[in-house]
């Protein structure tokens, strides 16, 4: 099954995109290990594909400097709705999917990149085209990704809950294990014609204060994906088999959940390479 089949845009709501814009600072840390190994310098021209609500391409807006330009998409209205609050000179932000990147030229950008973005997008084959299309020669990428042979511990735990809750038979429908495997990767990057692919699996760890805040950054990351097919009492006893659970992971520090991200970087070839669009 494709993530086109179980993945909706339509059921994020204005209250989910505020919960992530509070929560998200947990994600804009971790785009930050993308950031770095991407060289981004000042006068740099860069696309962030999937922006959400803007904070790490803000972060990226300081890095350009006044010469540079960040443009941010993302489909969901909602959270370019808050992105667009931070906007600057140099600084844009509009609503679009990675798999149309239509409204840019070719060779627009130095730099791509997308933040826990990738397992998302439906077809990844047409993204990767549009990206190799609108970097220039030499232009570097960079995303991070779920991997399906490590789902995140909250993924699990959820799933987990569902199962307690008495609803194993439909487990599966809200915890699929979206992504792609390095080999996948691997293929996908070269076959749109990127260069130099190299990619590491990383653990990156959550610290949430309770256990509504747990929940709402899982909800709120993945725009109501996990768990909008249950009704709200359905919702309370999936919380409650939840709230249980997690308590294994209770650190002085909070709750401790971990994240398992692959980062991946290639560039386009500096001499110009298009791959044929099938
Ligand atoms: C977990 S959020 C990450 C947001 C942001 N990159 C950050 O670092 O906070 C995933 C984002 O991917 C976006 N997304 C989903 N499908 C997409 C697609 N086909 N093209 C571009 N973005 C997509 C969602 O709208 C959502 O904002």
């Amino acid at each position: 099954m494709s993530s086109h089949d179980v993945i909706s845009l339509e059921r994020d709501t204005p209250e989910l995109a505020r919960t992530y814009e509070q929560a998200g600072i947990l994600q804009f840390h971790h785009g930050k290990f993308l950031i770095g190994p991407l060289a981004v310098k000042s006068g740099d021209r860069v696309l962030d594909i999937g922006a959400g609500t803007g904070r790490l391409a803000e972060f990226v807006a300081g890095l350009v400097g006044p010469d540079g330009r960040v443009t941010g998409i993302d489909p969901l209205e909602n959270r370019i709705a808050i992105a667009r609050l931070r906007e600057s000179n140099t600084l844009a932000f509009g609503v679009g999917r990675a798999e149309d990147l239509q409204r840019f030229a070719p060779a627009e950008f130095d730099v791509v990149y997308l933040n826990s973005v990738f397992h998302w997008i439906a077809d990844k084959p047409r993204a990767l085209r549009e990206i190799h299309r609108v970097l220039k020669p030499g232009g570097r990428l960079g995303l991070n990704v779920q991997d399906p042979s490590k789902p995140h511990e909250s993924r699990s735990l959820l799933r987990q809950a569902i199962e307690l809750a008495g609803f194993a038979e439909r487990s599966g429908e809200s915890n699929r294990v979206l992504g792609a495997t390095d080999e996948e990767l691997g293929a996908l990057f070269i076959g749109a014609g990127f260069v130099d692919y190299r990619s590491d699996l990383r653990t990156l760890v959550d610290l949430h204060g309770d256990v509504s805040t747990a929940l709402g950054w899982s909800e709120a990351s993945a725009f109501g994906n996990f768990l909008g097919a249950f009704s709200a009492a359905e919702r309370e006893a999936i919380d409650r088999a939840f709230a249980v659970l997690v308590e294994a992971n209770r650190t002085p520090e909070g709750l401790r959940l971990e994240r398992y991200l692959r980062f991946a970087f290639a560039r386009k070839p500096a001499s110009q390479t298009i791959p044929s669009v099938s």
